[in-house]
């Protein structure tokens, strides 16, 4: 396991998959590196490749919303991808470009020691909880590994595309924040 200067280096050096050629900069993750709640999202995307922070552009805009809309705060959570380069045109990160990359997100997480994970997206919960995962049948549902609770909900960008996903977003960051501060009672 790499600490996490020797993690960015690496990083930063990566070649393992296509997606180097065209990155700008690598997106390695933000936030508290020592949070009890880790949201794993897909790829980095545009504005995220130009400045190296996750959700910066207008998913990440919404992502705040969201986050603010059950107080939480993004300087007590940590945000990281899946991939750590940008997919070009934003296409989804193919199977094997997501399998090369889960060892760097796999030592974040060992680093990390999250209590709480939160998969956006149909991607994010296909590689982090189980390959058939269905959003739209499975999203809200407590699964468990490894000692950590683990949530999915829709992706940002799909609320974008159909609002009236916002509801259910809404409904699974409530269940979210409560099992967040029960947690967190639990440890005082
Ligand atoms: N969408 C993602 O999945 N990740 C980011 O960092 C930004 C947008
Ligand atoms: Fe390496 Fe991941 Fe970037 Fe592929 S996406 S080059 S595996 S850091």
């Amino acid at each position: 396991m790499l600490n996490w200067s020797e993690l960015e280096k690496a990083v930063n050096e990566c070649k393992k998959c296509e997606l180097y050629k065209m990155r700008n900069n690598i997106v390695m993750g933000d936030g508290d590196k020592k949070a009890d709640l880790l949201i794993i999202s897909e790829a980095p995307g545009k504005q995220e490749d130009l400045t190296g922070k996750p959700f910066v552009g207008k998913s990440g805009l919404l992502l705040d919303k969201i986050l603010a809309s059950v107080d939480l705060k993004r300087d007590e959570i940590y945000l990281a991808n899946i991939v750590k380069c940008r997919p070009p045109n934003n296409r989804n990160p193919k199977e094997s470009e997501r399998q090369l990359c889960l060892p760097y997100l796999r030592n974040q997480f060992a680093l990390i020691k999250p209590k709480i994970i939160v998969c956006l997206g149909r991607v994010s919960a296909q590689t982090i909880i189980e390959p058939s995962f269905k959003i739209t049948k499975q999203r809200g549902i407590w699964y468990e590994r490894k000692n950590c609770l683990i949530i999915a909900t829709y992706h940002p960008a799909a609320l974008l595309r159909d609002s009236t996903k916002k509801r259910d977003v809404w409904e699974d960051f409530k269940n979210i924040k409560s099992k967040y501060d029960e947690l967190k009672k639990t440890q005082l």
